[in-house]
């Protein structure tokens, strides 16, 4: 078959040698934006009287049926043709005949795949943000169920203060607003035109770069036809952010298994979200959130491999970019499924607040509060300290907390201890005194939780209004 480069060529290609640079196998997921891209060349090409308004149509009208066969499942795309944009337009050409072959002035594939390539993120940075929103949404819906399901919080994976499910929940809803606001931000960059900038230095043909940008939705131009063409930091932000959300998604797995033991029994996740084992036919296995953990390596890895395939490449184009594509499109199925996954697992996990409460109680968790009430009586907290860590010795000794000791008992360790002590160290107590912006009181956790509640609201808006 005969290249569409193929007139300074004396030999054919060896067949090794396509299968080794054809990027069809997975550039085809880029066919719409494609198409899309090709359709706002052709269209400008016209305005622009470059072709004639009926060149122009008729180029328009083949790529609109083109594009409905390819939806349509209709069309085998062949490695011979190397990439989807080759392809489009050997089909074009089959299509309306020699004039298809006129689509490409003033247009090389250098700009076109970079094109394509922002107009994929767009659309991906805004659904991976709507999809951030939802799991947003879902943990503060949890999140005001539970004001008042207390839970030990855990540093070192040890007992360390009682807080509210709710405060818990929240920590994630605010990583995964960091996550929104760096997709939101990136999105300012990705939706540059580089279309225009030829294959390194523009064309020469009287083109209108704006009036192409415009149509296909994007706030301005590449500024320089080099840096257009050579451009993939718009992809290593986005890798980068992806992999932020994957570690996010990860510790929240990793908490959500580990709760979901015998051991914490303080969730049980739903059947629908669980499977069981070949063997032990008493197990029901976490292995969504396992995965969504297990998962978070391959994104880092995408990262990582595109940044070494950039590390030094000279300007502008070269071959080596189109390694950026399967790393890219495996991180969107990665990220896009562990999200669509993780929303409808907690909305239906049930939670155990009996458990956490006696967990809560168990294991000294209000043992700070002990020695805060202790200083408060004037008591230096260095000594403090000292009393409260004898007298939690006392209680492991004879198996009690330190709420079930009597104020007799207090009393044995220090005359300082009066009638209001069980009060001060019950969890509620504890949550309820650290009422600073931040902190676990009910008052403060409303007021995040309303917080959180706008800001979901505003980034679903941000979603509904921008381009993709
Ligand atoms: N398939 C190529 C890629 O993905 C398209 C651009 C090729 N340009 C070229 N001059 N060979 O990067």
């Amino acid at each position: 078959m005969k290249k569409l480069w193929g007139g300074r060529f004396t030999k054919k290609t060896d067949r090794l040698v396509e299968e080794f640079t054809a990027s069809i196998g997975f550039d085809h997921l880029l066919f719409e934006e494609d198409i899309r891209g090709s359709m706002a060349h052709a269209r400008m090409l016209g305005a622009c009287g470059i072709l004639t308004p009926e060149e122009s149509e008729k180029i328009i009208g083949g790529l609109a049926r083109i594009r409905d066969r390819v939806r349509a499942g209709e069309i085998v795309f062949s490695v011979e043709h190397e990439d989807i944009h080759m392809n489009i337009e050997k089909l074009l050409i089959e299509e309306i005949g020699p004039l298809g072959g006129k689509l490409h002035t003033g247009r090389s594939r250098n700009d076109q795949v970079a094109l394509d390539m922002h107009l994929y993120v767009r659309a991906r940075t805004v659904e991976i943000v709507e999809l951030l929103a939802r799991l947003q949404q879902v943990l503060v819906d949890q999140a005001e169920r539970h004001v008042d399901t207390l839970l030990p919080g855990y540093t070192h994976l040890q007992r360390a203060q009682p807080v509210r499910l709710a405060h818990h929940l929240l920590a994630y809803v605010s990583m995964f607003q960091r996550d929104a606001e760096r997709l939101m931000d990136s999105y300012k960059r990705v939706n540059t035109s580089p279309l225009g900038a030829g294959a390194i230095a523009g064309t020469t043909f009287p083109i209108d770069r704006r009036m192409v940008a415009e149509e296909l939705g994007f706030d301005r131009i590449y500024d320089n036809s080099m840096d257009a063409v050579s451009d993939r930091d718009f992809l290593v932000e986005f890798l980068a952010a992806a992999s932020l959300i994957m570690v996010h998604l990860s510790r929240l797995s990793e908490e959500l298994i580990l709760w979901s033991s015998e051991e914490f029994g303080y969730i049980e996740l739903d059947d629908a979200f669980c499977t069981g084992s070949s063997m032990m036919p008493q197990k029901k296995n976490p292995d969504v959130p396992e995965l969504i953990r297990g998962k978070a390596g391959r994104v880092f890895g995408h990262l990582m491999a595109l940044l070494t395939t950039l590390k030094a490449l000279p300007l502008a184009y070269n071959k080596d970019m189109q390694e950026d594509k399967e790393g890219l499109f495996d991180t969107v199925n990665t990220l896009t499924g562990s999200l669509r996954l993780m929303a409808p697992m907690l909305e239906s996990m049930k939670v155990n607040g009996e458990k956490m409460r006696k967990s809560a109680e168990a294991g000294f968790a209000n043992a700070t509060d002990f020695a805060d009430y202790l200083v408060k009586k004037g008591l230096p907290f260095r000594e403090a300290h000292e009393v409260v860590g004898r007298m939690v010795l006392y209680c492991l000794q004879n198996g009690k907390t330190l709420g079930q000791c009597s104020l007799e008992e207090f009393r044995r360790f220090t005359p300082l201890v009066e009638a209001d002590i069980h009060r001060v160290l019950s969890p509620e107590h504890v949550v309820e005194s650290r009422n600073i912006p931040g902190g676990t009181a009910r008052e403060a956790v409303l007021e995040t939780l309303a917080e959180k509640k706008r800001m979901v609201a505003e980034t679903f808006r941000w979603a509904s209004t921008v381009n993709r």
